[in-house]
């Protein structure tokens, strides 16, 4: 504490990323990264521009990567908008199109960064309720809300909605900007890209970070109607010119080139999602339908808590939310299979 912490510094409650521990060597699966390494393009480019031209700002617009990612999704430059992580991009998009008086909505159980950008840019949020079974009821989103974040599939559950579905809630709320946070689409669910064009009040909101195996260099993108595309870019311009650095920009666009080592990458995590999946189920684990990189994952006869515990000390990092109704929950990020392996013996071991 300062005696010159304004008064947001004073009132916010942070984010709290997972654990990234520097104590011993863990098998990591608790901040959904991607276990294999990024494309060889992606280092050859990052090799090639680690050279004397970092002295100079970077392309402010991103020219060459907007356009390979208009190119990868058919859809125009102006239509996509790209950013330092897709967590500066969700974050934009509260001062691009919320005001102070406007109430938006997400799940009651999301991806724990909107209630915090929420609270930070002084918007009014509502939540729905996720179901019991962790399904979204679509229906329950009320009319009177200007904006909708809706992470598909959602985080930490894994469950995915189909497109039919969230286009039908498009289309009964025109006046509601939906913005679907698609980090985890890659993993087996489809994306609502391909329909942007026929909505001006959905935003589509994409990341290198896990299906590209790039979350080290940070990049993130929307794609969306050019005006929604113009209102953040307004944002951004008024905030940070230069939010993504060469080698980043180079990065991604080799990262996109190669299109069959990520669709190889992804097929492999899903294999390995549903092998662990019916492991743990026969542990005796109930686990969620996941189209993500990760299994939400419980147990009748042990908490959440404990097994996050014994766990860690056996060197193994999952993600535990001390929250009201995934108390007893377990989310973890699906590794390589020898990693899944060794987490299953250990659990084993636990539990015996
Ligand atoms: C649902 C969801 N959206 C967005 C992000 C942010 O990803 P990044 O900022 O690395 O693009 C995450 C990260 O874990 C996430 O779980």
């Amino acid at each position: 504490m300062s005696r010159f912490w304004s008064k947001t510094t004073k009132c916010i409650t942070p984010y709290v990323p997972g654990e990234q521990p520097r104590d011993k060597k863990y098998i990591k699966l608790n901040t959904n990264e991607n276990p294999y390494p990024p494309s060889t393009r992606v280092y050859d480019a990052i090799r090639d521009a680690n050279n004397s031209s970092i002295r100079l700002y970077p392309d402010p617009d991103a020219t060459e990567l907007k356009s390979a990612l208009s190119a990868y999704y058919k859809v125009g430059a102006d239509e996509v908008f790209v950013g330092n992580g897709s967590d500066e991009v969700l974050a934009f998009c509260f001062p691009a199109f919320f005001n102070r008086e406007d109430a938006i909505c997400f799940l009651d159980i999301t991806y724990s960064f909107y209630p915090v950008y929420a609270e930070f840019f002084g918007v009014d949020y509502k939540t729905v309720s996720l179901r019991s079974d962790f399904t979204v009821p679509l229906d329950d989103f009320p009319e009177c809300t200007r904006g909708i974040f809706l992470a598909n599939p959602n985080a930490p559950t894994g469950i995915a909605l189909d497109v039919t579905e969230i286009e039908a809630l498009v289309e009964r709320l025109p006046n509601t900007l939906i913005i679907v946070d698609e980090a985890y689409v890659d993993f087996g669910a489809r994306s609502m890209v391909e329909i942007t064009k026929k909505h001006d009040n959905l935003l589509v909101v994409q990341t290198f970070s896990k299906s590209r195996q790039m979350a080290g260099l940070r990049v993130g993108y929307a794609i969306g109607n050019t005006g929604l595309i113009e209102g953040l870019k307004r944002i951004k311009n008024s905030f940070n010119s230069y939010t993504l650095d060469r080698i980043a920009q180079k990065a991604a666009v080799a990262a996109l080139e190669d299109d069959q080592y990520f669709i190889r990458t992804c097929e492999k995590i899903i294999k390995t999602r549903e092998d662990a999946a019916k492991k743990l189920m026969e542990l005796g684990f109930k686990v969620l339908p996941s189209k993500a990189n990760f299994l939400f994952i419980s147990h009748d006869k042990f908490s959440g808590k404990e097994i996050f515990s014994g766990l860690k000390r056996e060197g193994i990092l999952v993600r535990h939310f001390p929250r009201p109704r995934i108390d007893n929950w377990l989310r973890i990020t699906i590794g390589t299979d020898e990693e899944m392996n060794i987490l299953i013996e250990k659990l084993k071991d636990l539990m015996l």
